[in-house]
């Protein structure tokens, strides 16, 4: 059996949009019978809300669509891309503070953005920051997370990586 493939979100308080991320793709994976071949986890670049639960109000945009949103807030680290195959992030500050942290050029290409695998967003290169934004902010992300997460299963799928 060949090892799981291990793939980190990343944005940059790790409490509304990688948490999500990883809620979305968790469930894309579990209908693609893909568990077993799929590892998933986020994190942010500013640690300032470690240890904490994903905010109240993408818990509840994310209840309503059916996922139960559990991760505990932790900082990246640059041991982190000895871990992980793929280092999907939010935004193009979350692309410097990660690019900055990859340990070599193989690390670093082994970052990539969100909006790159969205198929219906085109006005969109990054995934907004709802932190300061009211409901619509989080509904967006959830829009974006779940075009993007399936872009990425397909992405992987073609390259025969799962
Ligand atoms: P996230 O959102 O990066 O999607 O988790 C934010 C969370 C916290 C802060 C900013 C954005 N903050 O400034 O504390």
């Amino acid at each position: 059996m060949t090892e799981k493939l291990k793939i980190l979100f990343v944005c940059l308080g790790n409490i509304c949009r990688s948490p999500a991320a990883e809620g979305v793709m968790r469930r894309f994976v579990e209908k693609s019978g893909l568990d077993d071949r799929i590892e998933i986890d986020s994190a942010g670049t500013y640690g300032g809300h470690r240890g904490e639960l994903p905010d109240p109000r993408m818990r509840n945009a994310a209840a309503h669509r059916g996922l139960t949103l559990t991760h505990l807030s932790r900082k990246i680290r640059e041991e982190d891309f000895e871990e992980f195959d793929r280092i999907v992030v939010m935004d193009d500050m979350n692309y410097e503070n990660v690019h900055r942290l990859a340990p070599s050029r193989e690390a670093a290409g082994r970052i990539f953005r969100m909006a790159e695998f969205c198929r219906h967003h085109p006005d969109y290169t990054y995934v907004p920051d709802p932190y300061y934004e009211g409901h619509e902010g989080f509904e967006l992300v959830l829009d974006m997370l779940e075009d993007g997460c399936e872009g990425l299963l397909e992405a992987l799928k073609n390259e025969g990586r799962i």
